[in-house]
C-alpha cells in the first residue's frame, strides 16, 4: 500500500461508511490494515479494483486522520470520525436506530435527536469528500443505510455528477418506516440520487409509496421487476429511477478456489481434526442478532435432546465475526449465544469432542472456502437479511455438488435460491425438520438441488449486479 499526496479526481467513485480496509491498533501500539467485515466490501471490492476507481470511507478508527493513499489500483480517500461521532452516528443512529428499524424491529429502535444531528453532520462530511474526489461528470455510487442523506447533499454541491444509491439491507414495510421521526428527510435525501437501488422489488415499491406520502411526488404505478421495469419519480426537472438489483458474489473466483488441491486437502484436514464425524453443519456470520445464530443452536439442542441426532455423529461449526461490540443488544446476544454453546457442549459433549465448535473471530478467505467445502449442511437462519452472501458463497464453493443448504425465507437470497431447504426461523420445528432433511439427504437429490442452486449463483454474480445497476443509472461499463 503506498501513500500519495496528489489530489484524487476520479471518474468512478464509491462512497461507503467503511473503506475496504480497516486500520487496527495492536496491543504493542503498532497498527495494521486488515480486510473490513461484511457483505458490502465482499461485493464491491473486487469490482472496483478491476476498474481503478476511488473509494471514500471511514478508516475504522475514531479520532484518527489518515491521508489519501493508493492500495494497488484502488484510490482510498479516508473520512475521519471523532469518538463522539462514532458513538452517535455509527453505533447510535446507524446501528441502534436504522439497523433494527430496517430489520423488522427485531429489537426496539432507539430515537435520539442528538444521534440524528450527528448522522446529518457526518453525512455532510462524506458528501463533501465525494464532491472533492470526483472528476467533472463522474459517476458516484453511494452505499447503504449509513449514508442516506449523501445523495441530496452531494447533488447540491455537485449537480454535474451522476449519483447512484444502493441499500444493502432490507427496506422496511412502510408502517415501520413511518415510526422514524426523520422519515421525510431520509426519503428526500435518497431522492437526490438518479437511481435508488434495493435488493428486492418489495423494497423499491415501499420507497415509491413513501415518495408520494412523505415528499408529495407522483411516482409511477407499475410493478417494479428484478433488474427490470424500474419505478420512476419526477423530482422537479429530474427523473429518479427506483429499482431492484439483487447483489451477489464473485462466484467464478470462489468456484475456482474451491476446486484447488490445497482447499480440498484443507477440507479433509478440518474433518479429521474434528474426529471425522459423519456430518458437519456450518454457520458463518457476523455476530449480529438478525442472523438467527440462536435459532440454529436451539434447534440443535432439541435434536440432540430428542436423540434425533447423536453428538458424536453430527457437529456444528459456528464461525462468528465480532461486530459492533459496544452496542448493548450485541453484548447481550453474544452472552446468550456463548451460554447456549456452553450448554450444548456441557450436556452432550465428551472430553475433546464438543458437538459445537464455536469461533469468535473471522477467518481468511482460503480457510473459509475450506470450511464451506467441508460442510455437509450450511445453516443460514436470519430472522431478516437484505440478501445474505454467505449462502451464495457456500453454493459457489460446491463444484462437487455435495452439501445442502438450509436457508431462511427472510433472507433476500431465498427468492433466488429456491432449491434450498427454505425455513421460517420463527418455527423451530420447521428448522429442525429442515436440518434433518439436509443432513440425511440422498445423494441424487442433493446433487439435483445443488446443481440448481449453482446455476443461479454462477450466472448471477457480482459483476452482473454492478453492470445491471450501472446500466440503469445510465453509465454502462465498457468491457
Ligand atoms: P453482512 O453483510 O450482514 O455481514 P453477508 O452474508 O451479506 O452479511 O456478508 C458477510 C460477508 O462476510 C461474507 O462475504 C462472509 O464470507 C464474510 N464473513 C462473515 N463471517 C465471517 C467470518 N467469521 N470469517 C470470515 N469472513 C466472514
Ligand atoms: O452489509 C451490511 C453492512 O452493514 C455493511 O454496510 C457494513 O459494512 C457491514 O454490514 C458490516 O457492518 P459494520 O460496518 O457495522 O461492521
Amino acid at each position: 500500500m503506498s501513500k500519495g499526496n496528489s489530489p484524487i479526481r476520479a471518474d468512478f467513485v464509491v462512497v461507503a461508511n467503511r473503506l475496504p480496509v480497516d486500520l487496527e491498533r495492536m496491543e504493542d501500539g503498532t497498527q495494521r490494515w486488515r480486510h473490513s467485515p461484511g457483505g458490502l466490501v465482499t461485493a464491491l471490492e473486487p469490482f472496483l479494483r478491476a476498474r481503478r476507481g476511488a473509494w471514500v470511507g471511514w478508516p475504522g478508527i475514531a479520532d484518527f486522520e489518515v491521508e489519501p493513499f493508493a492500495d494497488d489500483d484502488l484510490q482510498l480517500y479516508p473520512v475521519p470520525l471523532s469518538a463522539e461521532e462514532f458513538a452517535e452516528y455509527y453505533e447510535g443512529f446507524s446501528n441502534a436506530t436504522l439497523w433494527p428499524l430496517y430489520h423488522d424491529v427485531v429489537v426496539a429502535p432507539e430515537f435520539h435527536r442528538g444521534w440524528w444531528n450527528s448522522y446529518r453532520r457526518v453525512n455532510r462530511r462524506f458528501a463533501e469528500a465525494a464532491a472533492e474526489v470526483s472528476a467533472e461528470g463522474a459517476t458516484v455510487w453511494v452505499q447503504d443505510y449509513q449514508l442516506q442523506l449523501v445523495p441530496a447533499m452531494l447533488r447540491e454541491l455537485r449537480p454535474d455528477l451522476r449519483i447512484g444509491f444502493f441499500l444493502h439491507i432490507p427496506f422496511p414495510p412502510v408502517e415501520l418506516f413511518m415510526q422514524l421521526p426523520w422519515r421525510t428527510e431520509i426519503v428526500r435525501g435518497l431522492l437526490g440520487a438518479d437511481l435508488v437501488g434495493f435488493h428486492r422489488p418489495g423494497g423499491a415499491q415501499n420507497f415509491l409509496w413513501l415518495a408520494r406520502r412523505l415528499a408529495g411526488f407522483e411516482p409511477s404505478r407499475g410493478q417494479v421487476g428484478v433488474r427490470s421495469r424500474p419505478g420512476v419519480v419526477q423530482v422537479g426537472d429530474r427523473t429518479v429511477r427506483v429499482g431492484a438489483f439483487p447483489i451477489s458474489i464473485a462466484s467464478a473466483e470462489m468456484d475456482k478456489l474451491a476446486r484447488t488441491k490445497e482447499i480440498q486437502k484443507r477440507a479433509k484436514e478440518i474433518r479429521a481434526e474434528m474426529g471425522n464425524p459423519s456430518r458437519i453443519m456450518l454457520g458463518v456470520d457476523r455476530l449480529d442478532y438478525t442472523k438467527g445464530i440462536d435459532v440454529r443452536l436451539r434447534a440443535m439442542h432439541e435434536l440432540l435432546d430428542e436423540g434425533q441426532i447423536q453428538a458424536d455423529d453430527v457437529k456444528l461449526i459456528q464461525i462468528a465475526t465480532p461486530s459492533r461490540e459496544r452496542i448493548e443488544h450485541y453484548k447481550q446476544m453474544r452472552e446468550d449465544i456463548e451460554r447456549a454453546v456452553g450448554r450444548i457442549n456441557g450436556e452432550f459433549g465428551r472430553v475433546g469432542h464438543p458437538p459445537v465448535h464455536y469461533q469468535h473471530h473471522s477467518v481468511d478467505k482460503k480457510e473459509l472456502v475450506a470450511f464451506y467445502a467441508a460442510a455437509d449442511a450450511m445453516i443460514v437462519t436470519p430472522v431478516r437479511d437484505g440478501m445474505n452472501l454467505v449462502c451464495k458463497e457456500y453454493v459457489a464453493c460446491r463444484p462437487d455438488l455435495g452439501g445442502a443448504l438450509v436457508l431462511s425465507e427472510f433472507a433476500g437470497a431465498a427468492a433466488e435460491l429456491t432449491s434450498a431447504f427454505l425455513v421460517n426461523p420463527h418455527n423451530l420445528d420447521g428448522v429442525k425438520d429442515a436440518m434433518l432433511a439436509a443432513l440425511n439427504i440422498d445423494e441424487a437429490e442433493g446433487r439435483r438441488r445443488m446443481r440448481a442452486l449453482r446455476r443461479q449463483v454462477l450466472t448471477h454474480d457480482v459483476d452482473r449486479w454492478a453492470r445491471s445497476f450501472l446500466e440503469a443509472l445510465g453509465t454502462p461499463l465498457a468491457d
